[in-house]
């Protein structure tokens, strides 16, 4: 009985996957200011050249260099683990596995792109990195990779993750990263949004202008931003979840998979479990592909497809994605990963292609999820991972309904020992499902969207 399927380092894959080489219709290019494509030198001063260039790549697959597969050596090729104890308790013929991304040193999959981020600004000789960071997770991910490449990070944080999770900021800072609170007084955009709204939680998109325009206004020219979820280099680079799983799966033998699951933020460890499958779809394989979100947050189940801006101070190109609008705030739920007003272009232009079904789950069954997960596999899931979590169990519980022996894969994207908070308050019953009002979602989007273009084809 394998109970956990391993890669040794030298079977891990050594080379990115990137659907944009495949899909049906070719994406839509984002656009600038004033309505044209984007020219790769336009993102030249937030961006190195080289990482530009994956951006734009049309290449299926992509070498990972050989510096970076030894940087990930630290804990990958991580773990498939086969999950009897859930199945147990369901009672049910599936059979459920779970890529354990949780065992990376910052505990989320979002090294797996920090890492060669790092690694190529470094390249390309960047000497300071900025970035955005909402629960924490990818703040921790990209100082860790600063410490392990040579770089200086600087994260600004989310004001309500901030507050609710002061051992993020010790963990950077274990790192060398610095990390402060945002909106800030230290960017033009963190004190506009300031002096309008002095006591605002702070959101993803307030906290990336901020991250974005210390990149570029920094006199030396040696700072780059550093995106960790979205954007097309960051889903690439997160392929190599599904490629080892795959391999995995073909080591036990497990030739056909029926369903996979990630919970789905901006959409970058659901892109990188799932896309080497919608590869496998695109040619033929049958297998339903569910990025689970919030329902509080329900950017591809409610949302419109739009040209959007990735950020509140619409510093960021365009974007052709599902999205709330900029302006969004997003209601205080605990999964502060998954309260990002867009989605990713790749992820979105994949559901516009019927490649992927989106799935809605509200806050509480993700936590019965969570706890159903704690005491029986054992481990305590991050809040945004519970809504894999629960898309396995619902996906499980159906299969039991149909008498069918299914083969499920789920995403574990991270550990949740630093979201602790989140399972207190569910235990203290402080925690209530939100259905965004309808009203409240037009208003954002009529906020957001007006004299902005359409995406050709809406
Ligand atoms: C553990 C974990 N899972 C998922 C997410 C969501 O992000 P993405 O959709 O880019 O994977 C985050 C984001 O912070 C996270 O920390």
């Amino acid at each position: 009985m394998s109970i956990k399927v391993v890669l040794t380092e030298d079977e891990i894959p050594r080379q990115w996957y990137n659907l944009a080489a495949d899909l049906p219709s070719p994406m839509q290019p984002p656009l600038g200011p004033d309505g044209n494509p984007v020219s790769p030198d336009m993102l030249a001063p937030v961006f190195p050249m080289n990482l530009i260039e994956q951006e734009v790549s049309q290449e299926r697959w992509i070498d990972i260099p050989e510096e970076v597969l030894e940087l990930l050596y630290r804990w990958r090729p991580s773990p498939l683990h086969r999950a009897y104890a859930l199945e147990k308790a369901l009672g049910t013929p599936a059979k459920i596995y779970y890529k354990n991304e949780s065992v990376s040193p910052a505990g989320s999959h979002k090294p797996n792109t920090a890492i060669p981020q790092a690694w190529y600004n470094k390249e390309f000789g960047i000497e300071r990195l900025t970035t955005e960071t909402g629960a924490g997770q990818w703040g921790s991910a990209l100082a860790f990779a600063g410490a392990l490449v040579g770089l200086e990070v600087k994260v600004y944080m989310v004001r309500i993750s901030f507050d609710q999770k002061p051992f993020r900021k010790v963990m950077m800072e274990t790192w060398g990263g610095k990390c402060v609170p945002s909106p800030s007084n230290e960017t033009q955009a963190g004190r506009d949004i300031l002096a309008k709204m002095p006591d605002t939680p702070g959101s993803l998109g307030i906290a990336i202008s901020e991250a974005v325009e210390a990149a570029v206004t920094d006199p030396t020219g040696k700072t780059r931003y550093a995106l960790g979820s979205v954007l097309n280099h960051v889903m690439l680079h997160q392929t190599i979840i599904g490629l080892e799983t795959k391999k995995q799966l073909e080591k036990i033998g497990e030739k056909k998979v029926d369903t996979v699951i990630a919970c789905a933020g901006g959409g970058s460890n659901f892109a990188g479990l799932a896309f080497p499958f919608v590869h496998d779809k695109i040619n033929g394989a049958q297998i339903d592909i569910i990025p689970v979100e919030p329902s509080s947050c329900p950017t591809m189940t409610r949302a419109p497809f739009v040209y959007d801006f990735g950020d509140t101070a619409q510093m960021t190109p365009l974007l052709p994605m599902y999205s709330l609008g900029h302006n969004f705030i997003p209601p205080p739920i605990h999964a502060g990963g998954l309260r990002y007003h867009g989605m990713a272009p790749l992820v979105s232009a994949a559901i516009r292609e019927n490649l992927i079904t989106p799935r809605a789950i509200h806050q509480l069954e993700c936590y019965q999820a969570a706890i159903l997960f704690a005491r029986t596999e054992g481990i305590i899931v991050a809040p945004e991972t519970s809504h894999a979590v629960a898309g396995a169990i619902q996906e499980a519980k159906k299969a039991k309904e149909e008498g069918k022996e299914k083969v499920i894969v789920f995403g574990l994207s991270g550990h949740g020992l630093m979201d602790l908070l989140g399972y207190e308050k569910y235990f203290a019953g402080e925690l209530h499902d939100y259905a965004l009002p309808e009203e409240e979602l037009k208003k954002s989007l009529d906020d957001s969207l007006q004299g902005l273009p359409k995406p050709a084809g809406v």
